[in-house]
């Protein structure tokens, strides 16, 4: 009850207060939340956040892999993200011999760490506020090609003045959905090798199963080293690199944190889409989403039959798995939270009073039909999303027809095509075949094709779906001849064509059934679904500016965070449990304790390693317990997070590293859309577990001596 009247309070005195831990905000222009975050228990200022006149915390965070968030923590480029993020690397360097996805990796010296090829880190180095040059001579009134090609114009001739002056790549975004435009310096580092990493069943453990879950026991973290030449400029792999020596480094806090504690997380969440009206939410939550869940959920079931029987095929499909279980999950968290929450409805609430505020006034005029025009765009989109749904999640999900796609060029060329061109394509090839079959298992594939055939003939109308499923009379004979056919089946008469291409095997290719199926499914996309999308987002897009612009308008004292974009953000709020339901309360952490309970050698993603239990026995837990005498694994907080946010770092009131970022509970995944404080909350892994594990249970306590520890 107390603190209920606290917060209407404060709801009266500071509007903006009550979303506390909604909003992902720009570092350049901190300064604007620098109060609010002070207010909140916040030691630190915005500069010591982002400047660009002296270190900052930002030197010290990076864009992992392209997907994820990694932090440096010591002076020789020592990086650590989650386990999820490094685990296509990990899963790279693995085998049946050396299964570092089982064991775990540590490297005892710098001689040990493992190369990854393909693999980089981006350090922003500057960002500017470029909207007003980009948008010169841009009006609103403008047909939406003209405006683009004028944006267009001004951001390359931007660019190009700028790179002039720079050693940084450059590149422009739009923030607002388009209505702010800003600029950033960026740096890639291309040489970055594998530290360590815990076994899965710490790094991964709760698994699929747990994964979105609250409460959780991953220690989903990973280590990884930033390479660079002698004068600490990026440089391609080569043994004589040496440990990058970055501007900051972040400093680590034994100390935990309590409930209610100032938190904020530093990184490069993807994307969000809070402004949408509610027709598209609607569309979203009640009708793409539910069919992706339903697609996915029965590839699941048979990944998981076959995953069960052998090991092998464990390794081979665990990656995959994940993947497809990843958004499974998170969408069925999206569907129950926007209608629970009335999520729909509240849009349409807001709407109605954006209505009424442009009925209010003439010169309001060009946001007069935008709600209807929504509308009439969302449901004439519908049958084509549904359409490319299920070419995306029934058609291209069968791996066969997937692999088979990837020689459509090669069964294309003639003897006009350059045999450069040629050698390069069949050379690419072999490396994507030689991926391809170190993880096929096809009786998972046949069966999955079989189900997901009947599933698309089931959905889609005869009159609206590629061609090569009319002809389907039975579909399980279909599938048998579709395997039996195909060359894409076998890897040496993959292997043969290769090491042998002729021209005049283009034929061939192009015959394969496989391939025939890739094409159709492309062809009927290509024909008759994909301008529809393009066109009708295009017009969306538009609205969705203009309609930003209005909200922006109505409510001048408000202070909005744009979408998530991949780019560097801050996002804060507390260290805080939630109610997930009436008569629930759930704690803010979770102990070694609840992997103990949770411990079921029979259950794959429940085994607990022998050693972690002997510390746990011994509770030999050194600096790394918490005052309570526990060890702390995990903990939730109310900042805004979303995918990309894996492996941010969350840091405490000064700055220094309390844990890093890997999830959210499920119940609150719909934040994408609408953040709602009561129940969104993210999940990191307590920073002293992940110590801990490196120290006392690896023995790779060099790693800790590189690190900035307060005690
Ligand atoms: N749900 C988290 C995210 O969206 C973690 C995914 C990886 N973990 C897993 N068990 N699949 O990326
Ligand atoms: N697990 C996500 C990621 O990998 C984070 C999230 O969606 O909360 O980025």
């Amino acid at each position: 009850m107390k603190h209920k009247s606290l917060l209407l309070t404060l709801l009266v005195l500071f509007p903006a207060f009550l979303f506390a831990g909604e909003g992902m905000w720009i570092p350049m222009l901190l300064q604007y939340n620098e109060k609010e975050m002070q207010e909140m228990g916040m030691k630190i200022t915005a500069d010591d956040i982002y400047s660009i006149n002296h270190s900052s915390l930002k030197d010290a965070i990076v864009l992992f892999g392209g997907g994820c968030t990694g932090e440096i923590v010591s002076d020789y480029g020592l990086l650590l993200t989650n386990h999820h993020c490094g685990y296509d690397y990990i899963q790279k360097h693995s085998s049946v011999e050396h299964d570092y996805l089982t064991q775990g990796f540590w490297a005892m010296n710098r001689g040990e760490e493992l190369p990854c090829p393909g693999l980089s880190v981006i350090f922003l180095r500057e960002m500017r506020d470029v909207t007003e040059q980009v948008l010169k001579g841009v009006d609103i009134d403008m047909p939406e090609d003209d405006r683009q090609a004028l944006v267009d114009k001004n951001m390359k001739s931007i660019i190009a003045s700028v790179e002039k002056e720079t050693k940084y790549k450059v590149s422009i975004k739009p923030y607002f959905l388009g209505n702010e435009y800003y600029l950033l310096l960026n740096e890639v580092y291309t040489d970055v090798r594998l530290v360590g990493c815990p076994p899965s069943n710490i790094g991964k453990f709760g698994g699929d199963t747990d994964n979105w879950v609250w409460p959780r026991h991953t220690g989903d973290f990973s280590v990884f080293r930033v390479y660079a030449d002698k004068d600490g400029h990026p440089a391609a792999y080569s043994k004589d690199n040496v440990p990058y020596k970055p501007a900051k480094h972040l400093d680590i806090s034994l100390k935990g944190a309590e409930e209610g504690d100032f938190a904020f997380v530093f990184g490069y969440p993807a994307r969000t889409n809070e402004y949408l009206p509610a027709v598209a939410v609607d569309q979203e939550a009640n009708v793409i989403d539910p069919i992706m869940v339903d697609l996915r959920g029965k590839v699941l079931d048979i990944y998981n039959k076959y995953q069960e029987q052998d090991p092998k095929v464990r390794i081979q499909y665990a990656s995959k798995h994940a993947s497809i279980g990843n958004g499974w999950k998170k969408w069925m968290g999206v569907t129950e939270g926007i209608n629970h929450f009335h999520g729909v409805q509240k849009k349409h609430d807001y709407e109605n009073r954006f209505h009424e505020w442009v009925m209010a006034s003439r010169s309001r005029y060009m946001y007069a039909n935008l709600l209807r025009n929504f509308k009439n765009n969302y449901k004439e989109l519908e049958p084509y999303e549904l359409a490319y749904t299920y070419m995306a999640e029934a058609g291209m999900r069968i791996e066969l027809v997937n692999f088979a796609g990837r020689f459509a060029r090669l069964s294309e060329v003639t003897k006009d095509t350059p045999q450069d061109d040629i050698d390069r394509m069949v050379n690419q090839l072999k490396g994507t075949s030689e991926t391809f079959f170190k993880d096929y298992y096809e009786p998972i594939d046949r069966e999955v094709a079989a189900m997901l055939l009947k599933e698309y003939l089931k959905a889609q109308p005869a009159d609206f779906r590629p061609a090569f499923l009319n002809d389907i009379k039975n579909v399980d004979e279909y599938v048998d001849k579709l395997f039996a056919k195909s060359m894409f089946t076998d890897e040496a008469k993959v292997n043969a064509l290769l090491d042998n291409f002729k021209v005049k095997d283009a034929k061939k290719l192009a015959n394969d059934p496989a391939l025939k199926v890739y094409q159709s499914l492309i062809g009927f996309y290509r024909d008759e679904v994909y301008d529809h999308i393009s066109s009708i987002t295009k017009d969306n897009d538009r609205l969705r500016r203009i309609y930003m612009k209005g909200q922006m308008e109505m409510e001048p004292e408000k202070r909005f965070s744009p979408d998530a974009n991949f780019t560097l953000r801050v996002t804060y709020g507390k260290v805080e449990g939630f109610k997930p339901k009436d008569g629930m309360k759930y704690k803010h952490f979770t102990t070694l304790e609840g992997i103990m309970q949770k411990e079921n050698p029979d259950i794959y993603d429940y085994v607990v390693e022998p050693r972690l239990k002997e510390l746990y026995n011994k509770k030999d837990y050194g600096r790394y317990a918490d005052k309570d005498g526990t060890m702390h694994v995990a903990f939730t907080a109310s900042v805004h997070t979303t995918g990309g946010n894996s492996g941010s770092p969350i840091l405490n009131a000064e700055g220094q590293l309390l844990g890093l970022n890997f999830d959210r509970c499920w119940e609150g995944t719909m934040s994408d859309l609408i953040y709602d404080p009561d129940i969104c909350r993210n999940i990191s892994v307590d920073i002293r577990y992940v110590l801990f594990i490196i120290d006392k249970f690896a023995g790779a306590g060099h790693l800790i001596d590189e690190m900035t520890i307060v005690e």
